[in-house]
């Protein structure tokens, strides 16, 4: 899969950009500030329809102006048109010039990993993030995993808020129960069917980064212990004590080992980077595995902060994407670009919000 085309019109620092891009791999050269990630942030958002520094849609919008406008063709299965309006009054999704009514018709059209030095909270950040990492391939997977997480969160949700009234009504409280569990089940039954298959992709990815250096185990950590109703009940004096929902899906974890210890504890800083690429390469690697096209690769300033070993066991992966006829994208500055990349490949060179194709 990758884009042919990108289109920006008051995106962040770029007035209007127009490229065009092969499938392969690109280099997007420049110094700091002059729009390189924002290239990957727009790409990234018409594939998940947010973005990937967790940027709210009105500071995407380029200073001083109302709205934004970004759009794609995506070669994949077919060639699809994806156009993404966005103002304080209006939001406009299309795709092949329709309106899009229902996301699970549009998540799946394009699909990016993206590979950027937050992915270090993979790690070292909490529950949280791994869920949402567990989340996100999950919807990448199947979109009608979306509505399914919706529905637990807004159960959830409701029925925290009942818990925190002074007397709860039982009878309410026993029909979000019901609601919780109905998904909070499908939730826990596809995060522990994909972590089997992920770890083993995980631990492949990261001994090609370092090289054999350690082995790395990825087990999944459910939240319910026997069945969501017998846990629930369990725990409702402790529930009515602390006023909220003290098991389920909101509570699992991943529990990442290196050499059979925590890596989070245990793992130095580039142990830890080494582990977060490893993931998201799994990622890449389950996606195409599952739809036979390679997802687009968004690699931001990742490769300054390996050091050379590392640096070298992460290219040739790179590298393999590039040659199943998908597509990367890697920003750097001149200082960290990877010579050893080779020749075969598009170099741009961003400057102030253009995009200029720079020599191959
Ligand atoms: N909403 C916006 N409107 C105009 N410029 C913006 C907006 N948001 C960010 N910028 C500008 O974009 C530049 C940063 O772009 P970025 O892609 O993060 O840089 P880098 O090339 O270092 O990756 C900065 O100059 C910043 O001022
Ligand atoms: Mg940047």
């Amino acid at each position: 899969m990758h884009v042919a085309h990108l289109r920006l019109r008051d995106f962040r620092n770029y007035a209007r950009l127009d490229a065009d891009f092969a499938s392969g791999f690109h280099v997007l050269l420049g110094g700091n500030a002059q729009g390189k990630t924002n290239i990957l942030e727009a790409i990234y958002l018409m594939a998940t329809l947010r973005s990937f520094r967790g940027a709210g849609s009105a500071s995407m919008v380029r200073h001083g102006q109302p709205a934004y406008g970004v759009g794609s063709t995506v070669v994949g299965q077919g060639e699809h048109d994806i156009r993404m309006y966005w103002s304080v009054r209006q939001r406009k999704l299309s795709l092949d010039g329709q309106p899009v009514r229902r996301l699970t018709d549009y998540l799946g059209v394009l699909r990016t990993v993206v590979f950027c030095t937050e992915d270090l909270q993979l790690v070292k950040g909490t529950g949280r993030s791994r869920r949402r990492f567990l989340d996100l391939l999950l919807t990448q997977t199947r979109p009608s995993y979306l509505p399914v997480l919706q529905r637990y969160t807004q159960a959830l949700r409701s029925r925290n808020a009942l818990l925190k009234q002074r007397t709860a009504d039982q009878g309410a409280l026993d029909s979000f129960s019901a609601e919780l569990v109905r998904w909070g089940e499908e939730i826990t039954r596809r995060r522990r069917e994909l972590t089997p298959r992920l770890s083993v992709l995980a631990r492949l990815a990261y001994r090609r980064i370092s090289n054999d250096a350690e082995q790395l185990r990825l087990e999944y950590q459910p939240g319910i212990l026997s069945s969501f109703a017998v846990d629930l009940a369990q725990s409702a004096p402790r529930e009515r004590a602390m006023r909220s929902t003290l098991v389920g899906p909101h509570r699992d974890d991943v529990r990442l080992e290196l050499d059979g210890r925590p890596a989070a504890q245990f793992g130095s800083e580039g142990q830890k980077r080494t582990l977060a690429i490893a993931l998201k390469m799994a990622q890449a690697e389950y996606l195409t595995g599952l739809h036979g096209t390679a997802p687009v690769l968004l690699i931001d300033d990742v490769m300054g902060e390996l050091d050379l070993r590392r640096r070298s066991g992460f290219l040739p992966v790179l590298d393999g994407a590039r040659q199943s006829r998908g597509q990367v994208f890697m920003t750097c500055t001149e200082e960290n670009w990877p010579r050893e990349l080779g020749a075969d490949l598009h170099r741009w060179r961003v400057t102030a919000g253009t995009l200029a194709r720079a020599g191959e």
